[in-house]
């Protein structure tokens, strides 16, 4: 089978580095890729994952089996209606189905049609009404955007003038939400399903504030672990039946089948788990922490979901901890530098630390140099969370350019209450 990749993240480079471990592939392609995917696959630099036709001919070329669309743009462009309808198979849903990320609004009115449980919230198309709704509120609210926003569309505050100038701003060329704002503790369940059954992967948490103690702005993500040490057996049993059931149920009452990676954003209540989003691929930068331990071999497994044999693969599942720190650059998720040297990347075992990039690139010296605000991602893996943590800071303290910095505190909430 030959696998084609689409995207220049970490997460990008997470799933190529476990296809690169298949024993069943004879090629395996990223478009664009990163300085990281280029010692594990081939680039390809000049396809756009959002322009189908430069994708498919990249697959016609190359003789691709199988595209994995790693982010969300690529879903919500139809770049996969687009490789089907060319006879080429793509992992990731048709652009109807990619709404239930790519739409607020839409995935909104979805869980209230099938009673999954969320937060109660009303739709806003103008800003007088807005307005009225935003001067009645009282406490924090939140404030979400309806269209993709890259981890940008999303406030909390009990601060109305933020709140209004926030929504008016939207309100220019969008709609929104404006919702309950619920407490509790986050994590996200990840189903793959190919589009006849599903299997649901080991829980997942991230830390998306940009500073230690979950103090900042928000990020797309600063951290993660796996397994989340605080979803037992029973709160994973009841996810599944509350959301992840009524949701497979009512995508197949709506008439389109979901083929790809469907995320459940969960805030756990003490009224029980409330879902807050779907995204329509894998999270970032959950995948980081979550592939190093599929010990199952990632060909294997995506050859039977192409063939919608996943209910009966054999998928194993390491019972290793892992966790992932991810390195910034300074000034990150506000204004930042791109184009600096990495002056110093550490070498481990990968049963021990895996370190992948996002965007990163080449100078003419051949130096890597970074080339967005998240830029690597480093994994460290162990018996239990104390030893992944360990290898994780160990690695991370190493990674070294000009202004870069992480959080020291990934995972800790979690830990503290074991
Ligand atoms: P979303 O894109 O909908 O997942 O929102 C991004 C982040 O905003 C979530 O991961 C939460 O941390 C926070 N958030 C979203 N909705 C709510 C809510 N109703 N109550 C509290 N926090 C929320
Ligand atoms: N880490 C959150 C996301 O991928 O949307």
């Amino acid at each position: 089978m030959k696998v084609l990749v689409l995207g220049s993240g970490a997460r990008e480079h997470a799933i190529a580095w476990k296809f690169s471990k298949s024993n069943i592939l004879s090629g395996l392609y990223v478009a664009p890729g990163n300085a990281g995917t280029e010692d594990i696959a081939e680039n390809l630099p000049d396809v756009d994952p959002c322009d189908s036709a430069s994708v498919i001919s990249a697959c016609r070329k190359y003789k691709i089996d199988f595209v994995f669309v790693g982010p969300e743009a690529p879903l919500a462009a139809g770049v996969v209606d687009d490789l089907e309808a060319a006879g080429i198979y793509a992992f990731g849903p048709c652009k109807k189905a990619a709404q239930l990320e790519a739409s607020k609004l839409y995935s909104k009115s979805f869980m209230k049609k099938y009673g999954i449980p969320t937060a109660y919230s009303e739709e806003f198309d103008n800003v007088e009404a807005f307005e009225k709704a935003i001067e009645k509120s009282e406490g924090k609210v939140v404030i979400k955007k309806n269209g993709l926003a890259a981890g940008k569309g999303v406030l909390e505050s009990d601060d109305k003038q933020e709140l209004l100038e926030f929504g008016r701003n939207i309100l220019k060329d969008d709609t929104l939400l404006v919702e309950e704002f619920l407490t509790g503790w986050e994590t996200s369940v990840f189903a793959i399903s190919d589009g006849k059954s599903y299997v649901i992967l080991p829980p997942c948490a991230d830390f998306k504030k940009a500073y230690d103690k979950d103090q900042g702005p928000n990020t797309g993500g600063m951290g993660s672990i796996c397994p989340v040490p605080t979803v037992s057996k029973d709160l994973l049993a009841e996810i599944e039946k509350e959301v992840v059931i009524p949701t497979f149920e009512g995508i197949k009452k709506e008439g389109y089948t979901y083929k790809g990676l469907l995320y459940f954003g969960l805030m756990i209540t003490d009224r029980g788990p409330k879902l807050l989003e779907y995204n329509a691929r894998f999270g970032d930068p959950e995948t980081q922490a979550l592939l190093p331990l599929i010990d199952s071999d990632f060909g294997s497994l995506f050859d039977a979901v192409r063939k919608q044999e996943l209910a009966s693969f054999p998928l194993e599942i390491s019972n290793k901890c892992s966790l992932c720190v991810v390195i910034a650059a300074g000034g990150y998720p506000g204004k930042y530098a791109k184009g600096n040297v990495v002056h110093y990347m550490p070498l481990f075992r990968d049963d021990l630390v895996v370190i992948f990039h996002a965007s990163t690139g080449r100078d003419m010296d051949n130096n890597i140099i970074t080339g967005g605000g998240r830029c690597f991602s480093v994994v460290g893996l162990g018996k239990d969370f104390a030893e992944a943590s360990k290898y994780a800071y160990i690695a991370a303290d190493e990674v070294y350019f000009k202004d870069c910095f992480h959080r020291s505190d990934i995972g800790k909430k979690f830990f503290e209450e074991l």
